[in-house]
């Protein structure tokens, strides 16, 4: 147990698992720490490596288009951090041994920021967070609820950028997500 910066300070450091080797910056997470509404990505890549802050390179900037389309902003009304804080070489999925080793610290952030609407980015975190056998492809969009958290599980930006064809259902979960929002936490939007 810990507070915000005694919990951000200890992960800079961090030397826990092999990812600490070749990062350039540990990738603490970005957003409000009272957000209502968090969002979980799997690892940092090049660019979040480099600039130490997630969902800065090229899927970032589609993710914050999303955000953008529902009112949402990642300095505004959110947070946004990832299941491992150090890049895997070569942008490789993080192995269960580095999640594990790592998901303490996310669980802290959940734990101090207490959201009301976790959503998970890609298949990886579904995974972790929502459970093992997820299958994005067909469950993305669901609302899961879970120890009065609403879960819900999203397609990873970089896959939409792979395959646009999933951009539509990808829209579609965000309006999900608005409307959810409205429901649980319109304070979020300042109603
Ligand atoms: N992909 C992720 O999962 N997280 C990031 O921060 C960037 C890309
Ligand atoms: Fe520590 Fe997480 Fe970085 Fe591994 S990935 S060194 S557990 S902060």
């Amino acid at each position: 147990m810990s507070n915000w910066e005694e919990l951000e300070a200890r992960c800079m450091d961090c030397t826990a698992c092999r990812l600490c080797e070749k990062r350039h910056n540990v990738v603490f997470g970005v957003g409000k720490k009272d957000a209502r509404v968090m969002f979980i990505g799997e690892g940092p890549g090049e660019q979040e490596d480099l600039q130490g802050e997630p969902f800065v390179g090229r899927a970032g900037q589609l993710l914050d288009k999303l955000l953008y389309a529902i009112d949402l902003d990642r300095h505004k009304n959110v947070y946004i951090a990832n299941i491992v804080k150090c890049r895997p070489p070569m942008n490789r999925d993080p192995q269960e041994d580095e999640q594990e080793s790592c998901i303490g610290y996310l669980r802290e952030q959940t734990r101090l920021i207490r959201p009301r609407i976790i959503v998970t980015l890609g298949r990886i975190a579904g995974m972790k967070l929502i459970k093992p056998d997820l299958r994005i492809t067909r469950e993305h969009g669901s609302v899961i609820e879970r120890k009065g958290i609403t879960m819900i599980p999203m397609f990873h930006p970089a896959a939409l950028l792979r395959n646009p064809a999933n951009m539509e259902g990808a829209f579609r979960d965000f309006l999900i997500l608005r409307e959810k929002i409205n429901e649980i936490c319109p304070e979020v939007y300042g109603n």
